[in-house]
């Protein structure tokens, strides 16, 4: 299995990272996309991928990251690029859950790593938060030079198939195993396996039975397990084909 998106470099593991690396072998989670968002977790997705080889670095300047100095972070992001082996751009998109004030340097942010990655020929990763529009909007500006993944996706079931249709694979998360969640799971029971990606997002977002916990890489165990028994099929079916899409997106 692999977790397609995690931030295992995070504060929240620092004491225990070796048992969460534990606790991936014995769920069978082999391999890890550590996702950078900013300067500071960009290189230590790097330092972390040098150490353990479970991982994979990317890197990219996420939504938060959206303010007067964008151009510059941008720039550091390009120079960062050609000087480290990075298997994705990203995490970036548009998230306007907490403030709508600096859109259009988020859409600038956005427009920017969309070229970057096509640039250099590698997969983007989109977080999308309470801006589904703006974000398709841009991603389609590209459509058939794109390809990447709308990672922890949480939109309805119609714009999963829009973005696939602009070349996107869309990855489930702990959500899809919430009660409510109700466009998860459609998500998960509807869309062809071929396009579907799993992960933790971790530390964020852990799956039941740890809802409210602090999440880790080993628990993507259970987003496979939710989705096998959504669709009727078996879990080693789910583990097989996405990890099949997770290798050929990332080219892994
Ligand atoms: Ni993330």
């Amino acid at each position: 299995m692999i977790d397609s998106h995690s931030h295992l470099f995070e504060e929240e593991f620092k004491d225990d990272l070796e048992e969460c690396l534990q606790r991936c072998k014995e769920n069978n989670v082999n391999k890890i996309i550590l996702v950078g968002f900013s300067k500071e977790t960009n290189l230590k997705a790097q330092e972390y991928s040098k150490k353990y080889n479970i991982f994979y670095p990317t890197a990219g300047v996420h939504p938060d990251e959206a303010d007067d100095n964008y151009l510059e972070k941008f720039n550091d992001l390009v120079k960062f690029v050609d000087e480290h082996k990075v298997y994705a751009i990203g995490e970036c998109g548009i998230d306007y859950h907490y403030t709508k004030e600096n859109m259009e340097i988020q859409k600038k942010l956005l427009h920017l790593q969309c070229k970057l990655a096509i640039e250099r020929d590698l997969p983007i990763i989109i977080h999308m938060r309470d801006a589904t529009k703006d974000t398709y909007d841009i991603l389609k500006e590209y459509q058939g030079k794109l390809r990447g993944v709308m990672h922890c996706y949480s939109g309805s079931l119609e714009m999963a198939y829009e973005f696939m249709k602009l070349g996107f694979y869309i990855s489930l998360g702990g959500p899809v195993t919430f009660k409510n969640a109700k466009e998860p799971k459609d998500v998960a029971m509807n869309i062809p396996l071929d396009r579907l990606l799993i992960e933790t997002d971790c530390p964020f977002l852990s799956p039941e039975p740890f809802r409210g916990k602090r999440n880790e890489s080993a628990n993507v165990f259970y987003v496979c397990k939710k989705i096998a028994e959504l669709r009727g099929i078996t879990f080693e079916e789910v583990e097989r084909q996405t990890e099949e899409n997770t290798k050929n997106l990332f080219r892994i």
